[in-house]
């Protein structure tokens, strides 16, 4: 019998990778893909979310790739807060809706630096962990397609130092990439995000496709801040809208690569201690 409702450790909600703790019981976390907020994401951040969106909608429903997929998901690179993360968000939402009448499209989110975490004992298991989990959702709701999110995968590196990494990724690798072989990306695909290109090793790179997440120039961000701006303060402040992107041009020129997420700091901290909120 196959039941509409999930797993009791289900749970909706936003960065839940970042909130489960190793003395929970239940470690892996699954968000349905429709519950996932909707964020419009800028124009540079646009061709790779289509990118993705197309692959893994073509593998979840042709049928034609199975184990046997030269690739089994996709190794997202490119500097911190530029978006790497919810692309895969925003991807897995789209698939999700997109496919609602004929697939359960699921996110698995992984904190990659809590697997590395010693108290999490042997990450192995987790991984172990999140392919049973997998498998169980197949008894429970129909058709189940499931995007596997590896955050901050180097993490996995980094948590250890370089030579435990080593010895640590040797014995990870036997089992995390014999999982991966034989996973089949019509049903399940793992989507990776790293800033440390330069720290992934030729077995990640040949079982996910790298796919670059380029920094958004600061045309870009202003109009990111603009939008913001007019959703914070009211029509009838445009003095003070202008004053404030003045100040948040400012501050994003003083850093050295400044993304969306400072952006977004920014205008909201400057119209703070601007005084020009409301409310
Ligand atoms: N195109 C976008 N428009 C608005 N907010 C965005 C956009 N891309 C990312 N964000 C927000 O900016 C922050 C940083 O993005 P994130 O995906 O965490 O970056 P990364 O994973 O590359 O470090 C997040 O709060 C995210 O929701
Ligand atoms: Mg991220």
């Amino acid at each position: 019998m196959r039941s509409e409702n999930p797993e009791k450790h289900v749970r909706n909600g936003e960065n839940l990778s970042h909130q489960h703790t190793p003395q929970e019981q239940g470690r892996i976390v699954e968000i349905d893909g429709k519950d996932i907020a909707n964020v419009e994401l800028m124009e540079p951040l646009r061709p790779v979310n289509d990118l993705l969106y197309k692959t893994a909608r073509y593998l979840f429903t042709s049928g034609k790739f199975t184990v046997n997929a030269p690739f089994k998901g996709f190794l997202l690179y490119g500097p911190v807060g530029t978006g790497k993360t919810e692309i895969v968000k925003q991807v897995t939402r789209r698939l999700a809706y997109e496919m609602q009448d004929k697939a359960s499209v699921r996110l698995i989110p992984v904190d990659s630096a809590v697997i590395a975490s010693p108290r999490w004992g042997e990450s192995e298991q987790v991984f172990n962990e999140i392919f049973a989990h997998v498998k169980e959702l197949r008894r429970q709701v129909d058709n189940p397609k499931v995007v596997v999110l590896f955050d901050d995968i180097e993490s996995l590196m980094l948590a250890r130092g370089m030579s435990a990494a080593r010895e640590w990724h040797y014995s990870l690798n036997s089992v995390l990439f014999h999982l991966v072989d034989n996973m089949n990306p019509s049903e399940t695909m793992i989507f990776a995000t790293t800033n440390r290109l330069d720290l992934m090793d030729i077995a990640i790179k040949t079982r996910l496709y790298s796919v670059e997440v380029p920094a958004v120039p600061m045309e870009t961000l202003m109009k990111a801040a603009q939008g913001l701006l007019d959703s914070m303060l009211g029509q009838n402040q445009e003095e003070e809208k202008k004053m404030v992107l003045k100040d948040v041009e400012t501050r994003l020129r003083a850093v050295e690569h400044p993304n969306i997420r400072d952006t977004r700091q920014f205008a909201i901290m400057s119209c703070i201690e601007n005084g020009v909120l409301s409310g």
